[in-house]
Order: C-alpha cells, then structure tokens, then sequence
C-alpha cells in the first residue's frame, strides 16, 4: 500500500554564514498524520518549518505540499498555516475577529460565511459560545485553541505547529497534549509539530523525526524510537536510560544481537549500528527493563542498592555494581506489584535484562558538564 504524502523535503539545507543550521534533512509526511520533528534547542526545528511556511529560503533542496514544488511559492499562497510559539493572537479583539482574520485578509467570503465558518470551527475546538470574549479574558489554554482555531478555518492541507504549549504550565500541557491529538485524528488535517519535548512527541505522533544540530537522526513511529534507536543520539536523547561509556564488543552473536563487556561484565545487547568485535562502545540500558531479584543469584550482574526513590507505582532503584573493575551504576525502575520483594537500602541484589533492554552505539565523548 502506498501512503499519500502531504509534505515532502528532499536534501533540504540553511546555511547563515559558517552555521549549517538544517543539514541536507529528507522525510515524507503521510496524509492525515500526526508529525512532529524533535530535538534539543538550537537543532534546527524552527528553521525546517519556517522554510515550509516560506518565511525562510531555503540554501539547497526542495520542499512540496500535496505533491506541488513550493519552493518558489509565495508564504500566503502556501497550503499551509503556522501556528506559533507565542500565538500572536490579537489581545483587544474577540475570539470571532481573530479567528475570521485570515479569512477576511483572503477576501471574497461574506461575512455571515465567514461566521459560520469561525462557529463550526469554534465548535469543534469547545470554544463554542466565547466569540465575544476578548483574548485577554481567555485562559492559556482558551487561547491556545483560538489559535489553533484562527488557523484551521483556513482549511489548511497542513497545520505547522511550532511549540504551541511551551508557554503552558504542566498540568494545562499534559491536558492540551492529549486533547490536541483528539482533535487532529477528528479533523484529519495533517500536523506537522515542532517540539523539545520528547514527552509530547512521543504521546502524539504517528511518526517522529529527531533532529540534532541540524542532521536528521532518525525517523520512525515513537515505539520503534524507543526500542530500536537508529544512532548513538537518539538512545541518549529519547526516553531514560542508563548509559555506560567505554565497554567492548566481545562477539556477534546474530545479525542483530552482540555481547559486550563493560568494566569486566558480560551483557547482550542489540546492535544499534554496525559493530565489530573490540570495537569500543557505550551501552544505554532501560531502567524499565531490568529485572532485579533479591540476594546474589546463579546468573545476572550482582549489585548493592544505594538508593530506593519511592515515586508511587514504582521506585527508582540505584544499585552499584560490586563485581565491576570500574564503579558502575545502573537505575531500575522497580514496579511495586504484589509479587514484587520487598526491597531495602543496602541489600545485595541481582540484575538481569535481554537484548530488547540494552542498545550498543560506537562510543562518542559525552558533553562537558555545564555546557549546554
Ligand atoms: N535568522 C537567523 N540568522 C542566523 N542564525 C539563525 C537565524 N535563525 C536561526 N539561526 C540559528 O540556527 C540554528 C537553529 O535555529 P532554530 O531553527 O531556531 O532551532 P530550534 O528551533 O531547534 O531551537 C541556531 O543555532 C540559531 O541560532
Ligand atoms: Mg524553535
């Protein structure tokens, strides 16, 4: 089955004097879907959007919408619209003016049209019955949907949506996370959403593009990022995980799995590139998958709990590893089920994980402490 394409960059490429601020970065966006390109300030998320808008040229490649080359298009003649990460909505107004605004700047439309346009969308927003209010007497999150409200009554083919809920406290984040993912699966226009935060990619998306200094890392579904991280950045930068520098490949075990020894311990781990063996590697370890029992047993990796941080449904278990020629150690998270043991600072226990737990990268240096 082939899946229709609504955006498509192709080498896309911005140079500003010596800085490559998006580097030569490719991907398709399917019809209808959730897209969010992820990645740490600076990376070039912004830049990427704004060149599809067409507030930005591009310094090579191509960029199309809907299967149309737009690099030549003028920015209000693009099929898309760009909601922004201070909404720029218009303080003394009412809903209805801000919402009508690009409808009217676009012209021929009457205004009882352009009314009932402004309502149905309103409507499906749950803004229904505010269109007197004037923005300043709205909620964050209330003007959050007017934004996003102003900007889907243009019908666009493709929302862009550059870090709308930055600007929101947690609580209102987490509930707009979920409830703009609702409203996009019901109106089926195609979001393409620029974040920092992999928590709300991960919860919203279909699929994930993670950028990091302006190099596409990876782009897949926010499970197969989890579990199968295409480079050393991603492992890193997508979810928890422990990560120990400077272990070994011993063998290949199978075109997918190897053993490594890190500090004198032997783990298996999935190939997250291509490896060979004595090639010196940094392993990254999910807290989640590590399955911990207590005392010392006939296999897995011994250790002592330093640390027992209780976070309700689970704890975060800090256990140093005593058979280790370097000090090492590992977090666990630990579900309180009721078959779990009941755990105590200091007690020995024994670690083990499969190969779905553990991902081998080549070793690249970490960042200084301090740096940004
Ligand atoms: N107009 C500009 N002129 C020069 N450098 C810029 C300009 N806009 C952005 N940059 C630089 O490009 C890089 C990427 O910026 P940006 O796309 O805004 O990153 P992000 O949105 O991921 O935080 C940054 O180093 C930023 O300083
Ligand atoms: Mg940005």
């Amino acid at each position: 089955m082939t899946q229709e394409i609504d955006v498509s960059v192709v080498n896309l490429t911005k140079r500003w004097g010596n800085l490559t601020a998006v580097n030569n970065v490719s991907f398709d966006v399917p019809k209808g879907s959730f897209f969010s390109v992820l990645g740490p300030s600076a990376s070039g998320k912004t830049t990427v959007l704004r060149m599809i808008a067409g507030f930005e040229t591009p310094t090579a490649g191509d960029m199309f919408i809907g299967g149309q080359r737009i690099n030549d298009v003028p920015a209000n003649k693009r099929p898309c619209n760009l909601v922004f990460q201070r909404l720029a909505l218009f303080p003394m107004m009412n809903v209805l003016d801000n919402v009508t605004f690009g409808l009217r700047r676009r012209g021929g439309i009457s205004k009882a049209e352009m009314e009932r346009m402004a309502n149905d969308v309103l409507a499906r927003v749950d803004l229904k019955g505010l269109n007197k209010r004037k923005i300043s007497q709205l909620s964050g999150g209330q003007q959050q949907r007017v934004a996003l409200a102003r900007s889907l009554v243009l019908d666009p083919t493709v929302l862009l949506l550059d870090e709308p809920l930055s600007a929101l406290d947690l609580k209102l984040r987490q509930d707009m996370k979920l409830e703009l993912k609702r409203l996009q699966a019901r109106m089926g226009t195609t979001f393409m959403y620029i974040t920092h935060d992999q928590t709300i990619a991960l919860a919203m998306s279909d699929t994930v593009a993670v950028i990091n200094f302006g190099k596409l890392e990876q782009v897949a579904s926010p499970d197969i990022l989890y579990r199968e991280p295409a480079t050393h950045f991603v492992a890193s930068f997508v979810g928890e995980n422990n990560r120990l520098n400077h272990g070994r490949v011993v063998k290949l075990i199978d075109d997918q799995t190897c053993q490594v020894e890190i500090g004198g311990l032997l783990s298996v781990a999935r190939i997250g590139e291509e490896l060979a063996p004595g090639d010196d590697i940094d392993l990254f370890i999910r807290p989640e998958m590590i399955h911990l029992q207590l005392g010392k047993q006939a296999s897995g990796i011994v250790g002592q709990i330093k640390e027992i941080n209780f976070d309700g449904a689970h704890s975060l278990v800090v256990v140093q590893l005593t058979e280790s020629a370097i000090p090492l150690s590992i977090n666990v998270k630990f579900q309180h089920t009721e078959q779990a043991p009941a755990i105590a600072v200091n007690d020995t226990v024994t670690l083990s994980w499969g190969r779905a737990a553990a991902n081998a990268f080549r070793h690249i240096e970490p960042p200084t402490e301090g740096k940004e």
